[in-house]
């Protein structure tokens, strides 16, 4: 298992490219299941999530290659046939977003059997509200050996309403509906940007969808979807998390290829913090918007809640936690989306920090001096707090497990390297 020995004390200084966003290319790619012609995607990220999700496909019987590109994978897949309806749990269980797959093999090829993900590091995570919607589609459910049995000749339109607002669950449902029988509106969906550029692929591909983007989406079944070409939006989070890195080295980076008005509630939230954003500014390297920021001399306690879109994502609270460790004051940090989303506070606090948890709520009083440890990386976003972490600490930090970190970041040591950090794999062959 590799590791990262971080050299704190560095300020980042530079430009950084953001790649495609993983969660938006992961339901892209099962969107490839819907139809036997090509999908071409671009900008797809170099991240294990996305080499997970073939071999699943691969499984399924679907062909898929990869292209390297100068920014990004050209990852193309065709679905002529479908080999085996099921997404095993070896899968499943290192990637839970393998559930993507659900609603496109029930919709096109009528079975569909996916172990059941079971909890996660971060929290419960269950997935009955995608179940409910397929039900609702006509589709029929069963349980056995930790397994969901989906089956139907042909799905119907119907009307959905989500009790929580669920990300994949709206882009399963979403993709399901594309083939339905009829129109499907689902109520209360998820309205990040990762569901509409879905829907933008869906579209392409000749599904009718309208609203993506909103809380109600309403899409027109088709008979078949043909294939398309589709280039991934950038990764809301990864730029985000490079700014934070900033902000907590007081340094002055340069985002390019990102979108800033998907980061809306997080710059907001930095600029309070104090923090300059220049949106817009300088010509961006590789032609895509540009994002300059430069860290102020002291950074405020500032309190925050997750949300879901526009809100302040919850995939940004850990790195916004190892922020707030460094500002003057005391701020809490409360995470309404999932139960169980902080543990590297215990982490955190080994280095110095001075966090209190209760329940879904952290108290962070600041500012405190980190100090290098030897800590473990839990899940993806735990990873970035403690990166983050270990470039404001003075001396040396070792984290360990860092493959959470590979799931989502594209070498994110080579991006740091770039804009000033001292950061080194350490490969379990060295
Ligand atoms: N929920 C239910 N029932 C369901 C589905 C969800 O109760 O059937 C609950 C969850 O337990 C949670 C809330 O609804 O409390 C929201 O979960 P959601 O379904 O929106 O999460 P997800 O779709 O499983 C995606 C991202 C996560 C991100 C969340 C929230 C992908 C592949 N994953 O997960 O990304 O944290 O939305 O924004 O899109 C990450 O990238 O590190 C990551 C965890």
């Amino acid at each position: 298992m590799d590791k990262f020995l971080i050299t704190g004390g560095r300020r980042l200084e530079g430009n950084v490219a953001i790649s495609g966003a993983k969660n938006a290319a992961l339901p892209a790619m099962t969107a490839a299941l819907l139809t036997d012609q090509r999908v071409i995607l671009k900008n797809v990220p170099r991240v294990r999530d996305i080499s997970t999700l073939r071999s699943l496909l691969e499984d399924l019987g679907v062909d898929s290659s990869v292209t390297h590109e100068a920014h990004g994978n050209r990852i193309e897949i065709e679905a002529r046939q479908l080999l085996n309806p099921v997404a095993p749990y070896e899968l499943v269980k290192q990637m839970r977003a393998s559930v993507l797959v659900l609603g496109p093999l029930v919709a096109r090829f009528g079975q569909a059997r996916v172990s059941l993900p079971g909890g996660c590091a971060i929290g419960v995570r269950p997935i009955n509200l995608h179940l409910k919607g397929l039900e609702k589609l006509g589709a029929t459910i069963s349980f056995d050996h930790g397994y969901v049995n989906a089956r139907a000749d042909r799905l119907r339109g119907t009307d959905f309403y989500f009790d929580t607002t669920s990300v994949t669950g709206t882009e399963n449902l979403m993709m399901a509906a594309t083939l339905a029988d009829g129109t499907t509106v689902l109520e209360n969906a998820a309205r990040e940007p990762e569901v509409q550029d879905l829907a933008d692929l869906l579209n392409k591909m000749g599904a009718q969808i309208e609203g993506a983007g909103t809380h109600k989406i309403q899409i027109r079944g088709v008979a078949r979807l043909q294939g398309a070409e589709h280039t991934v939006i950038p990764d809301r989070i990864e730029a985000a998390t490079f700014l934070t890195a900033a902000a907590i080295t007081g340094g002055e980076l340069v985002v390019d290829r990102c979108h800033p008005e998907h980061l809306t509630s997080v710059l907001a939230k930095l600029e309070e913090v104090g923090v300059q954003v220049i949106r817009g500014a300088g010509q961006g390297s590789n032609g895509g918007p540009t994002l300059a920021f430069k860290a102020g001399n002291k950074l405020r306690a500032l309190d925050v809640t997750t949300q879901v879109y526009p809100g302040f994502p919850t995939d940004m609270q850990a790195q916004y936690m190892a922020l707030m460790t460094q500002a003057e004051g005391s701020s809490v940090i409360t995470e309404t989306i999932f139960e169980n989303r902080f543990m590297h506070a215990l982490e955190l606090a080994r280095m110095g920090a001075d966090i209190t948890v209760n329940g879904r709520r952290a108290v962070v009083r600041g500012k405190t001096p980190l100090s290098g440890a030897e800590i473990q990386a839990s899940d993806l976003r735990a990873s970035a707090s403690l990166v983050l972490a270990g470039l404001a600490a003075e001396g040396e930090t070792l984290i360990n497990r860092v493959y959470h970190i590979d799931r989502g970041y594209e070498r994110i040591e080579e991006k740091l390297t770039r804009v000033g950090a001292q950061i080194v794999r350490i490969s379990e062959s060295d």
